[in-house]
């Protein structure tokens, strides 16, 4: 059974994702920096540094929600940046924060489905997708269409929450994110759900290894796993 936000509907999990992501976008870049303690902007510089070497211009932000992934990315300096997300709500707080900063002829903002991506085979030099793989409703249809559209020779990064293992970050994480975060998240989100779907969500989630194998099985070559911060989340790459 798939984790989905609203257990007690009957949708599917992606228009339930995207209700979801709907409801708390005029939050969700306080929260995410807030409820992280501000590390997810340095993870995502991180993720951003393993694709510094292959230079690349044209780039896909797939689940780019409000854009911040795409904006760090800029770093690169690449031609273009494409960012998809299936979230309106979470665009339009995007596209704001690139019209304020002056972004947007560098980053472009549009609908698409990462199971279904509205670009042709062989169209990016890089893929990026922070936070986003874990709410595909198709884990392998997402990552299958990602090794689509990137060219050969190109790069994934993925960057995702990972489970901490070790005594005794396991159980303070555990605690932090089944207690704190969810009581924390509803109050300020104002939506019952989403906070509780973050650690459901990460705890079904496959990680390290198992992530690897799937990402292999649907064509990535070259793969490697970095753990971050004891094991909370970790940057996955391959190459097609
Ligand atoms: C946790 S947010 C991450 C946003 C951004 N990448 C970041 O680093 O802050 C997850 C995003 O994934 C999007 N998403 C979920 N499923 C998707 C799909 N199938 N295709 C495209 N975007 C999707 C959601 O709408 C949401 O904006």
């Amino acid at each position: 059974m798939a984790v989905v936000p609203y257990k007690d509907q009957n949708d599917d999990k992606k228009s339930q994702v995207a209700t979801m992501f709907n409801n708390i976008a005029d939050k969700y870049d306080f929260l995410n920096h807030f409820l992280s303690a501000g590390i997810d902007i340095i993870w995502r510089k991180k993720a951003v540094s393993l694709l510094a070497p292959e230079k690349p211009k044209q780039v896909l932000d797939i689940a780019t929600g409000t854009a911040d992934f795409a904006i760090e990315t800029l770093r690169l300096n690449p031609d273009k940046i494409v960012g998809v997300d299936i979230s309106e709500g979470m665009l339009a707080v995007g596209r704001e924060k690139l019209i304020k900063k002056g972004l947007t002829n560098k980053i472009e903002l549009k609908y698409g489905d990462s199971e279904n991506l509205p670009f042709g085979d062989n169209t990016f030099d890089a893929i990026t997708v922070a936070f986003g793989v874990r709410n595909f409703e198709n884990l392998k249809k997402g990552l299958s269409e990602m090794n689509r559209v990137l060219k050969p020779g190109g790069t994934a990064v993925v960057l995702e929450f990972s489970k901490p293992r070790s005594f005794p970050m396991k159980q303070l994480y555990q605690f932090y994110f089944k207690n704190i975060l969810p009581v924390v998240g509803k109050i300020v989100s104002k939506d019952n759900a989403a906070y509780t779907y973050l650690p459901e969500s990460v705890q079904a989630f496959p990680d390290g290894k198992d992530f690897i194998s799937i990402f292999e099985e649907v064509g990535f070559k070259n793969t490697k796993w970095h753990s971050l911060t004891f094991g909370i989340s970790s940057i996955y790459t391959g190459k097609k």
